[in-house]
């Protein structure tokens, strides 16, 4: 079920690199257990948008106008401390280049478990089976053979369902994925999204799906924004 009060709200944001805006009215809202689209041309500003509803602009980048309100809170001026909590928490973001992220001389087992300590201790037991139960959700039926792996034995359709295994089990309230499938082929690209599909049912996740193909945002979003250099208003 869809709620009917806004999780997130994006109120006339302008994003600048040093001092000169790159990105402008930037207006939309997320209500909790829907999924989301934003669409736009190359260089329009979502993944820079993306990267600021996470606290994870670079150094040269501010938000230099308007306001990111989650849960009633203004979420702009967090420290440091706090967007690392609030990513543990409540926003996740999924980037093409997470698919790096894996450590290449470490096994899926250990770099899961890893994730699963930051969130909460655990008996062996309950953490080995936990993780079976996240790969299954995420469409492996033999985990062993996965955990044991590592990435680069792993296609990056496998490598994307394992870092989404791992995103789910921190429990955020909203992912936001950012070209989730374009380094995949057109079945990897289906089981992505259909996962997406059914973690957003299955758990209320609200999802935000960043991304160019028109014809997978059709199929899988419930409303999509559509964003252009003159930003977004809604
Ligand atoms: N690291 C950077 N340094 C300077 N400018 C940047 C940087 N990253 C992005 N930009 C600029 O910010 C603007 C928005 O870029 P952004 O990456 O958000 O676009 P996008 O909509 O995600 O495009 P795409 O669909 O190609 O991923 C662009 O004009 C781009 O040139
Ligand atoms: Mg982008």
């Amino acid at each position: 079920m869809i709620s009917n009060r806004p999780l997130l709200r994006v109120k006339d944001l302008e994003i600048s690199y040093y001092h000169k805006p790159i990105v402008q009215n930037i207006s939309f809202e997320l209500f909790a257990g829907e999924m989301v689209a934003i669409t736009g041309p190359s260089g329009c500003g979502k993944s820079v948008t993306a990267h600021a509803m996470v606290g994870m602009l670079g150094d040269r980048w501010k938000v230099t106008k308007g306001q990111m309100i989650y849960n009633d809170q203004i979420i702009n001026f967090l420290d440091e401390k706090e967007w690392q909590r609030f990513r543990r928490k409540e926003i996740s973001l999924l980037i093409q280049e997470s698919l790096n992220g894996l450590n290449p001389i470490r096994t899926i087992k250990k770099q899961m478990v890893e994730t699963l300590r930051l969130r909460q201790k655990w008996k062996s037991k309950e953490l080995e089976e936990y993780l079976h139960s996240l790969l299954n959700q995420v469409g492996f039926s033999h985990p062993n053979l996965i955990l044991s792996s590592y990435p680069f034995e792993l296609s990056g359709g496998m490598r994307q369902r394992i870092l989404l295994a791992m995103m789910v089990s921190m429990k955020p309230k909203i992912l936001i994925a950012d070209e989730p499938t374009t380094a995949l082929d057109a079945i990897n690209r289906e089981k992505v999204l259909t996962l997406l599909k059914k973690l957003q049912k299955d758990y209320q996740l609200t999802i935000l799906l960043i991304s160019h193909d028109q014809q997978s945002i059709n199929k899988y979003a419930n409303r999509i924004i559509q964003m252009n250099a003159g930003g977004v208003t809604s």
